[in-house]
């Protein structure tokens, strides 16, 4: 694989200030965003006035711990633009996620908010090996959705050359990084499998192609399907992490040169991990649920904004920036299977070991009589008999059992059964 590691010079000077710079740093952020929240938007005067604290009560990061949370409902009670801290006709632009149920979350950026998230970014994709005059393809989803225009800006931002292909259409995403030669892809990490499947069935070598580097998220994944990604296409494998509510992509990345986590941009967006249960700040290294405070964000200020996502916070290494352990799962994609918490990407790494199966499953579940079942649907690689299938489904339902406790049913299906999705793949589906 290509060696994408930054030279001397290529980092901004605050990826490796001192943490002391960095902290005072967030500080006079934290201060000033607290107040542009109380003073603009009506939600967090009356959050903070019931909480009896006020923004200039803080005295030092620890402070932030006396704030209240912020969740999706309050985004979703305040819809569509009362959280907005500017005039509606300073936004330039909105995103929206669409959300299980119910109404969308809609978030507003000003243009100095725009041009933020441009520079993280463009931060982001230099770390995962991006550099001026790359061709770069972007197949998130253009849209309402900010993967596409989040990478699109942040890369134009760089100094590639941007190919704003969106998702979808696999054949001539295959036809145009053929054509085009790009050196980076964006997109999530489960339709570069479908594109890698299409590249060999149009007979051409992935590990032949110009991609140096993919920058892989907006879904969970695992070190296992990073392994699988690299190895078939002869790239590097990086993981990028984000949400709307924060800014979109770019909230963290992972470093080429170290790949051990992803390094949190915490001169924009100040982390917090903290008991789901019962809200209080857990110490850096233990797992718990992320929380974060936008530091910069104009349009719509977010404080101790609730991810759901489970992780833990670990001191920095190649920035001086701390890092997010890799995401293994959010507490709503938690399947509770006779006491046993299970996450989809335990099945991943379990699914990955076995050489016959492909990466491509859905978790189903189903209540047939009173208990909750789980069923796992994964495809093999290549045809197999019925009875090859079975003796494979029975032989990793044993694994299952063995590593995480929980009794599973395993079905093992020729290739090309399960949906495959060109966005963020919808794992698990809920028949009950
Ligand atoms: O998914 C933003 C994004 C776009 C990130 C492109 C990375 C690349 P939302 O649609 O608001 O925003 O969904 C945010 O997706 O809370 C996580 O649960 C999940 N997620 C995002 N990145 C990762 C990742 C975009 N690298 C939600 N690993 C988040 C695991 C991720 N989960």
């Amino acid at each position: 694989m290509a060696d994408l590691a930054p030279r001397p010079g290529d980092l901004e000077p605050i990826e490796t200030a001192s943490r002391d710079e960095l902290a005072a740093l967030q500080l006079s952020r934290l201060r000033s965003s607290l107040s542009r929240a109380y003073e603009h938007v009506p939600h967090y005067r009356r959050a903070f006035d019931e909480a009896g604290v006020h923004p200039g009560d803080v005295r030092s990061l620890e402070d932030l711990a006396r704030f209240p949370f912020t969740s999706k409902a309050d985004l979703r009670d305040n819809y569509p633009f009362g959280m907005f801290a500017v005039p509606r006709s300073e936004v330039v632009r909105v995103h929206a996620s669409s959300g299980t149920t119910g109404r969308p979350t809609v978030v507003g950026y000003t243009r100095n908010d725009i041009d933020t998230w441009a520079d993280v970014m463009a931060r982001s994709i230099r770390a995962a090996g991006g550099r001026p005059g790359m061709v770069c393809h972007v197949a998130y989803g253009y849209g309402l959705f900010t993967g596409g225009l989040g990478a699109h800006y942040g890369a134009e931002r760089l100094g590639c050359t941007v190919v704003p292909v969106s998702g979808g259409m696999t054949e001539r995403q295959v036809t145009l990084i053929r054509d085009f030669e790009p050196e980076v892809i964006m997109v999530t990490p489960s339709y570069m499998l479908a594109i890698l499947d299409e590249m060999e069935r149009q007979g051409l070598d992935p590990a032949a192609s110009s991609l140096k580097v993919g920058i892989f998220g907006a879904e969970p994944w695992t070190a296992d399907m990073r392994r699988e990604i690299e190895e078939r296409a002869g790239m590097h494998a990086v993981d990028i992490y984000g949400l709307s509510e924060v800014i979109g992509p770019g909230v963290a990345q992972e470093c080429v040169e170290t790949k051990d986590g992803l390094h949190v941009w915490e001169d924009h967006f100040f982390p917090e991990v903290v008991d789901p249960e019962t809200g209080a700040v857990l110490p850096d290294g233990e797992l718990g649920e992320l929380v974060f405070t936008s530091l910069t964000k104009e349009a719509m200020p977010v404080v101790r904004y609730r991810t759901r996502d489970l992780t833990r916070l670990l001191p920095g290494t190649a920035r001086t920036m701390r890092r997010m352990e890799k995401i293994t799962g959010r507490s709503d994609d938690m399947m509770i299977i006779r006491g046993v918490n299970l996450f989809p990407t335990q099945f991943e790494e379990l699914i990955l070991a076995e050489a016959e199966l492909s990466p491509h499953f859905q978790c189903v579940l189903t209540r047939p009589s009173r208990l909750d079942e789980l069923t796992i649907r994964v495809e093999s690689r290549s045809s197999l008999s019925d009875s090859e299938a079975l003796v494979i489904a029975e032989r990793i339902a044993e694994r299952a059992k063995a590593t995480t406790g929980a009794s599973v049913r395993f079905e093992v299906l020729a290739p090309g059964s399960v949906a495959r999705s060109t966005g963020k793949m919808k794992r698990i589906v809920d028949e009950r």
